[in-house]
């Protein structure tokens, strides 16, 4: 079955180890049959929640009126939501935690965003997996807080410069993971 497939990426490098497999993901997705929008977080105008609690009173979803209203509608239209990200400080990317972050308003405006699959790209330097928990963790919790299913996870440690991820089974493990959605 086609699936509306809605990819967020957290790294400002265009060229980098989780854009190369998130790269294999999208091509082998749409080989599927599925369609897939993309938004790279990095690379728009994006703040943190403000916890104003005002969402959607402007018939957007967020009041301050940045680039996350362009993500939201994609976030209620998707079938499924995959998160793509480095390990930044043992944790989440700010570029892509303020789109996290701001999930808040779907579930204060009162929409239904449950039932949805989800799923998880990450890398980090480090050869060390537990690395990737400060990713893993939150992005699990969320996604179980929201009813959303985790249908899997891609997780390479032991990638730092630009091109190490070509040296792992990352891109094949991105691809393979359009299997599962
Ligand atoms: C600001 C910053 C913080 C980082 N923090 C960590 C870290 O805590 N642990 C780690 O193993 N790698 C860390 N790294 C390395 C990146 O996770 C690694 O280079 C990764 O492959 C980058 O993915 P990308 O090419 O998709 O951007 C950090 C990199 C940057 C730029």
């Amino acid at each position: 079955m086609s699936k509306k497939i809605l990819v967020i990426t957290g790294s400002p490098r265009k060229k980098g180890n989780s854009f190369a497999m998130t790269e294999a993901f999208v091509n082998a997705a749409q080989a599927m049959g599925h369609s897939v929008k993309r938004f790279d977080a990095a690379m728009m105008k994006l703040g943190g929640c403000h916890a104003c609690e005002t969402c959607y009173k402007t018939g957007k979803a967020c009041s301050f009126d940045d680039d996350f209203n362009i993500i939201a509608p994609e976030i209620l239209e998707a079938d499924a939501i995959v998160f793509s990200m480095p390990v930044y400080w043992y944790s989440i990317p700010s570029q892509i935690k303020a789109v996290i972050d701001r999930i808040y308003s779907l579930v204060v405006g009162g929409k239904d965003i449950s039932g949805k699959e989800c799923a998880l790209i990450a890398c980090c330097e480090e050869n060390d997996l537990t690395v990737l928990d400060g990713v893993r963790i939150p992005m699990e919790r969320t996604a179980a807080l929201n009813k959303w299913k985790m249908v899997g996870e891609v997780l390479v440690p032991g990638v730092l410069n630009i091109g190490d991820i070509n040296n792992t089974d990352g891109c094949a493990r991105a691809a393979a993971l359009a299997e599962k959605i």
